[in-house]
């Protein structure tokens, strides 16, 4: 039997970090053995809120998520791996589905509320009609990243949802309008993901300056997990913690970094054996090793420097045959064949 096919992206507005690798790249790196596998660095996307020029510049930021994408596992053999802007197919389907998808699709969107509130952009959900238009809009951009390749499946996150939803909606509409089943309908493949908290116990992102990258050294490890939160009421190593009611970051990381000692830590937390600064410095060194496959992946990446280039050039081709092919089957129904 054929393998389904996947379709998985990222913005690249900055570089990787753990909250990214356990809630998606780490999951990628597992579908790739059973799906055929399209995974696309979403520059436009990058776009949508990131249009004056980000720092560093786009292109190195490209560069530094191929990398992290390559560190983690992702093997260019399995996997397509290429840039949207590369693609311009995308932007083809994108431009077409805009012409059949009506705004209140996109202005009911609560991802992209959340995120023009969380960006500053409106204070109140009706307000939204005031935002850039590319920004409304890119679900349905999205829609053509994924319906280019005819994708069954896309693994997300919870809150990305939305935008499966409003890309089964366009291939319906597509299939119905144009009276030929081109496009299937995605679904979104959502997997139960070990929730990696930021240094200060809050959601892990870039801006809040709570993240550990994927390319940290041992030593920056070391160093910031050093400032990790614990349990608030443990100030002491004499007084009982309560790591698992009281959300102690540690201890989330020690549930996933530290299986085996888990349990242990947790009795002696409670019975005020084992003081924060011990128990981090544990933590750091059962992080780092479980990080060591991807530094040496890495090592052996940087040691290349032709590697990027020639990956992301293989995955544009492969890509690209694939989109072309899409794109003239669309031109076709929708009439645009001269
Ligand atoms: N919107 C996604 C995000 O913010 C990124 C993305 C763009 C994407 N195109 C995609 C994800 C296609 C899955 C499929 O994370």
């Amino acid at each position: 039997m054929e393998k389904k096919r996947i379709l998985s992206g990222m913005r690249p507005t900055g570089k990787l970090h753990l909250g990214n690798y356990e809630g998606a790249l780490k999951n990628w790196v597992a579908l790739q053995d059973e799906y055929q596998m399209f995974t696309m660095i979403a520059d436009w996307h990058a776009l949508t809120t990131e249009y004056i020029r980000a720092q560093p510049e786009l292109h190195e930021l490209i560069e530094e998520v191929a990398i992290d994408y390559l560190a983690a596992g992702l093997d260019p053999d399995k996997c397509a791996i290429f840039v949207q802007s590369d693609v311009k197919e995308h932007a083809e389907l994108h431009l077409l589905f805009s012409m059949i998808t009506p705004t209140p699709w996109l202005i009911r969107n609560p991802t992209v509320k959340e995120q023009a509130r969380d960006l500053g952009l409106i204070e109140k959900d009706e307000e939204i009609t005031s935002i850039n238009y590319g920004l409304l809009g890119y679900p349905v951009l999205q829609a053509a990243d994924i319906l280019i390749y005819k994708a069954d499946a896309v693994p997300v996150g919870e809150d990305q949802v939305p935008h499966i939803e409003l890309t089964r909606q366009i291939a319906r509409r597509f299939n119905y309008l144009y009276g030929k089943e081109v496009f299937p309908e995605p679904e979104a493949l959502l997997t139960k993901v070990a929730r990696v908290p930021g240094l200060d116990g809050k959601k892990m992102s870039k801006s809040q300056g709570n993240v550990i990258y994927l390319s940290d050294s041992p030593d920056i490890i070391r160093d910031k997990i050093k400032t990790m939160f614990t349990d608030p009421l443990k100030v002491y190593r004499t007084d009982p913690g309560d790591p698992e009611v009281r959300g102690c970051p540690a201890f989330a990381y020690h549930k996933i970094y530290n299986t085996s000692e888990t349990e242990q830590i947790e009795t002696d937390c409670k019975q005020a054996k084992l003081g924060c600064v011990d128990c981090k410095q544990l933590l750091a060194e059962r992080l780092v090793e479980a990080l060591q496959p991807i530094r040496d992946r890495r090592a052996a990446i940087e040691a290349n420097p032709k590697l990027v280039g020639d990956v992301l050039e293989k995955g544009e081709e492969e890509a690209e045959e694939v989109a072309k092919a899409t794109m003239n089957e669309v031109r076709h129904v929708m009439g645009l064949e001269h």
